[in-house]
């Protein structure tokens, strides 16, 4: 019976959800871009997007497709020493011969020299090192007709000088004609990070994909079919009510499916069928849930004073005057308008027409409501 099932749903970053809501167009253009070919413009990619709204996920899917089709398939994450390591797994993995590396050697931190067998290199070296082992795995890959993918995740902390190197050898690659793609995924700042910056001008030319919230039919379609492939059902203004909680925010998708799923599991699991009484209190639980592991670090990533315009912002109950904002926070337009610009290319508020802006994320003015006064401490103590 359905008790002794797990829960279909997915409330944890990086984990693929029962059904990829609303990315079909993203996921067309990538396999054209591998059906096309080297030089298809989708065989460089860049997808941005804030929190929670599907970029690793989506990534896990990219290379899924890649290896169907027999690909080998890089994934890294951007932190300290990423050229370096990237460099490891070109010449460490399958069907590379003839490097005496050793993988297990921890290369971040260290700026050039030898350690034991490991040869590695110092930041002016690591453009020609990078394309040499992208240029090595490359050839063994295509003498078996096939290609490479790299992902990088997080793109938004990659280094000034990573970036470099991994433009240069891209486009090493690319001058060659070489069967390969590269995405990047990360937080909405990572394309304006480095100003005309020769690492911009590359990310700029990779596509640009802007991954938003996904149409809500889309999330009751697959509330319905993931609760029915579970022995569950859910119809009628439990499902609209559920659908409408999300706001089409993936992650939020996830949260309420799982705590819904949940306490009716516990509740009837004899006759599972959702109660407007189980979809409400799921929506209330998975509410806590977005506040601890959305809201609280999204805000803990803002400097004080973008805390404050949003806190000026949370009195209305809808979209805000950008003069009103200026004026709560006992400045001027001019002053304010630096911190909208910030926080607008974070994704965290949007543009609602001329002098308006509302938040971007869902529930996030309820949440600064709520914890209005231990936020204020916390900028008071900044
Ligand atoms: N297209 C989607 N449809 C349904 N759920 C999704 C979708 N994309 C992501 N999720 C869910 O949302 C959560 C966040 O996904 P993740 O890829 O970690 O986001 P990001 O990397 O953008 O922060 C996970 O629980 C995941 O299962
Ligand atoms: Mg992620």
């Amino acid at each position: 019976m359905t008790d002794t099932r797990s829960n279909p749903f997915k409330p944890s970053a990086g984990f693929t959800p029962p059904l990829l809501i609303g990315r079909n167009e993203v996921i067309d253009d990538f396999v054209e871009g591998l059906d096309d070919g080297p030089g298809a413009p989708s065989r460089l990619m860049r997808i941005t997007g804030a929190r929670g709204v599907g970029k690793t996920v989506l990534l896990s899917e990219f290379s899924r497709i890649a290896q169907e089709r027999g690909w080998d398939v890089i994934r890294e994450s951007a932190s300290k020493g990423l050229a370096a390591r990237l460099v490891t797994h070109l010449r460490t993995e399958k069907g590379s011969f003839g490097f005496r590396v050793s993988p297990s050697i921890s290369i971040a931190n260290i700026a050039g020299g030898s350690l034991g067998e490991f040869h590695y290199e110092s930041p002016q070296q690591m453009p020609l090192t990078l394309s040499d082992a992208l240029h090595g795995r490359l050839t063994e890959l295509e003498k078996r007709k096939t290609g490479l993918l790299i992902t990088i995740d997080e793109a938004q902390a990659t280094s000034r000088d990573d970036m470099i190197a991994i433009a240069t050898a891209a486009q090493d690659m690319n001058t060659e004609n070489r069967n390969f793609a590269f995405v990047f995924a990360g937080l909405p700042s990572m394309s304006s990070k480095w100003l005309n910056d020769e690492a911009t001008t590359f990310m700029r030319r990779a596509e640009p994909h802007m991954l938003a919230d996904v149409p809500l039919d889309d999330v009751a379609e697959a509330f319905e079919d993931t609760f029915t492939e579970s022995g569950m059902t859910i119809s009628g203004e439990a499902l609209r009510t559920a659908a409408e909680a999300t706001y089409g925010y993936p992650f939020m998708v996830q949260l309420v499916g799982y705590h819904i799923w949940r306490l009716v599991r516990r509740r009837h699991p004899l006759n599972p069928v959702v109660s407007m009484e189980d979809a409400r209190e799921g929506i209330a639980k998975a509410l806590v849930r977005l506040g601890d592991t959305v809201h609280g670090p999204e805000l803990d990533s803002l400097s004080p004073v973008d805390k404050t315009y949003l806190l000026a912002m949370a009195q209305d109950d809808g979209p805000s005057s950008t003069s009103t904002i200026a004026s709560r926070m006992g400045k001027d337009v001019s002053y304010a308008s630096t911190y909208r610009a910030r926080l607008l290319d974070a994704q965290v508020i949007e543009e609602k027409g001329y002098g308006l802006v509302d938040f971007a994320i869902p529930y996030l003015r309820e949440y600064l409501r709520e914890h209005a006064a231990y936020i204020r401490m916390s900028i008071e103590q900044c």
